[in-house]
């Protein structure tokens, strides 16, 4: 398969991305089940990539697969799945119109009797299957992305980005798309009271402000400039 490079207007990552895949979704869902740029395939299940229609109006991001989404083979159909699920309803979006993937298309865990404990993937791991994540965002064009958690967020906005601190603020990461970054839905699940409560109506609210936007269709005044790029990156020209 012949290797162009990413359209110029296609949505960019902060962090660089070592290669640029070609292909429609349907042939990269398929590429990527044999994927096997870093060791989290051999012990996984499965790959488990993104989902959801090409043309859906919003993309959220989250970190990695956890055992439930390991074994379905879909993103977000464990407990934290089941959080986002219920808050994306409350805020009015249809889940059959989004599309739901990870920064890390692998479960990585650490066996622990008959329990499979989740791991958190390393840098080098993160790099490796930021190929597919750059693919998925310059096939999917949707006009609104979300990013859940650290992981996700620093990749689209870079290492000093802090949830706590930045998260709800929208960013332009392309010509036609504006980011925003909040809590993971996991996060909130290992949260005490009054925390919980606090992080839970903070993501309702970043998940409504983002059906907004998509109703809206797009970008608006107010997102910052995508930020400068160098041009070693495949993804980034
Ligand atoms: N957590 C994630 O980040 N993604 C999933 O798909 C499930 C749990």
């Amino acid at each position: 398969m012949s290797r162009p490079e990413l359209p110029t207007d296609a949505p960019r990552l902060a962090k660089p991305v070592e290669a640029a895949f070609t292909g429609t979704l349907d042939e990269l869902r398929l590429e990527a089940r044999g994927c096997r740029r870093c060791p989290l395939w051999r012990p996984a299940t499965q790959t488990v990539f993104g989902a959801g229609p090409q043309d859906a109006a919003m993309m959220l991001i989250g970190e990695q697969p956890g055992a439930q989404e390991d074994l379905a083979g879909e993103p977000f159909v464990g407990p934290a799945g089941a959080l986002l699920r219920e808050l994306l309803q409350q805020a009015g979006l249809d889940v059959a119109r989004l599309y739901l993937t990870n920064t890390v298309k692998h479960f990585k865990y650490e066996p622990r009797g008959k329990a499979r404990l989740h791991k958190r993937a390393s840098a080098s791991e993160q790099a490796a299957c930021r190929p597919w994540l750059a693919a998925e965002l310059a096939r999917v064009r949707t006009p609104v992305v979300v990013a859940l958690g650290a992981m996700a967020a620093q990749t689209l906005f870079g290492s000093s980005f802090r949830v706590t601190r930045d998260r709800g603020a929208w960013q332009a990461i392309g010509p036609a798309t504006s980011a925003l970054a909040t809590w993971h839905p996991s996060a909130i699940l290992r949260m005490r009271p009054p925390e919980r409560e606090v992080a839970r109506a903070q993501l309702l609210e970043d998940l409504r402000k983002a059906a907004t936007r998509a109703q809206r269709g797009g970008p608006g005044a107010g997102d910052r400039e995508a930020r400068a790029r160098p041009t070693s990156d495949p993804a980034r020209r």
